[in-house]
């Protein structure tokens, strides 16, 4: 049974073959949802007729929200360590372990409830993609939990093995890379689509980032790289190199890396809930905007660095701190994450892509960035299926 939305003051499309821009705007525009898809976009005098019809009364809509870069398997929380460094101190690595010992000891269903309420969340704010990442476990055995927990809410799942040494590897890495790269990833690989490694003063050089990637890749997992988030280092041009789907925070970046990623696949993820939350140097999306990179924007939800869920946060954030348009930022909430994804069934809204459809309390998307921490999201269809 098909249903029409109608009288969309601003459709954002993410096709430029279908309306004005890069972001193929239809003004007075209509969709038609039938079953998990998108069935027809245009204007409102032309839809054609179905049997249901939602009017939309000049409110806005966008594709749904594409998180590319989450956390949500993980127990308790770390509000003193955010209040803590809110008070003067500085965010290190070393405040995952916190989250790991929490994890370790939380039972299979309350990681599961945690997560569900996560993606939840970040649904009903209008964010109908969701990929979640291992690495509060850091044994075989909770790595491998951690994944099939994230696999009964996403498709999109990442082993993360290598988020930092396990603490009792402290004393030998190259031991716990082993781990990471042999039994671990025997355990998790079944449950994942990718793999990821935390390239970081603290967590794992360059040499050991390129292990474990590579050992992924051997076993079918596609590469994607936390990189150069606290410091300038080699994760970037490691991504490049090996092909990786996405290099994600991307806050310290030489003119080389910039370069690199303006010449690759590789999408540039920039994450400013992190820097919003650990009061750090937001990334500059105009210097890699400006040479040609792809950059997607996620709220990299996690207890520790940033604990926001919220795309529209982060595309506000995105608008005023860090050098992108109104319009670029919602391309990178939405079609960018899907690039980051290597998907093309999402991020955007034309006939054939899924139907993830979020009505805004708003005449135009520019208001995601120009009523900051206003819940717009009135309404959201993900997969067809009207979840708010
Ligand atoms: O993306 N950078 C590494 N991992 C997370 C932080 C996780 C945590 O602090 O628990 C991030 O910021
Ligand atoms: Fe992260």
């Amino acid at each position: 049974m098909a249903t029409a939305v109608t009288h969309i003051a601003a459709l954002v499309t993410n096709d430029p073959s279908l309306g004005d821009g890069p972001l193929g705007i239809v003004h007075d525009a209509a969709l038609v949802i039938d079953g998990e898809r998108i069935a027809w976009v245009g204007r409102t005098a032309d839809v054609p007729a179905t049997d249901n019809r939602v009017v939309a009364e000049g409110r806005a809509a966008v594709p749904g929200f594409v998180d590319s870069h989450s956390h949500l398997v993980f127990a308790g929380d770390r509000t003193e360590e955010f209040n803590a460094r809110m008070s003067g101190r500085s965010y290190t690595a070393g405040g995952i372990r916190t989250t790991v010992a929490a994890t370790r000891a939380a039972s299979n269903n309350v990681l599961h409830a945690n997560a569900g309420r996560h993606v939840r969340e970040a649904l009903l704010q209008g964010t109908t993609t969701i990929e979640i990442k291992s690495g509060y476990g850091l044994t075989t055995e909770d790595e491998a939990r951690s994944l099939s927990i994230a696999a009964a809410h996403t498709d999109e799942v990442t082993y993360l093995g290598a988020h930092i040494v396990a603490p009792e590897f402290a004393d030998d890495p190259a031991a716990y890379v082993e781990l990471v790269t042999g039994p671990m990833l025997d355990a998790c690989a079944p449950y994942a689509r990718w793999i990821d490694v935390f390239c970081e003063t603290g967590a794992f050089d360059g040499d050991q980032a390129r292990a474990v990637l590579t050992a992924g890749a051997r076993r079918g997992l596609v590469p994607r790289i936390h990189a150069n988030q606290l410091s300038y280092g080699p994760g970037v041009q490691l991504a490049v190199e090996l092909g990786a789907a996405s290099a994600d925070h991307c806050t310290h970046l030489t003119d080389d890396d910039v370069a690199a990623l303006a010449g690759s696949d590789t999408v540039a993820t920039l994450l400013p809930g992190a820097e919003f939350s650990t009061r750090a140097r937001y990334p500059d999306a105009r210097r890699l905007l400006d040479a040609g990179a792809t950059v997607a924007l996620s709220p990299d939800c996690n207890p520790g660095s940033s604990y926001t869920s919220s795309m529209a946060f982060c595309i506000a954030v995105a608008v005023r701190e860090m050098g992108m348009t109104p319009d670029e930022a919602l391309w990178s909430a939405t079609a960018g994450g899907a690039r980051a994804l290597r998907r093309d069934d999402v991020g955007r809204l034309a006939p054939g892509a899924r139907a993830d459809v979020v009505l805004l309390d708003a005449p135009s998307h520019v208001h995601l960035a120009y009523r900051p921490g206003v819940p717009l999201v009135s309404a959201v269809w993900r997969a067809g299926e009207l979840v708010r």
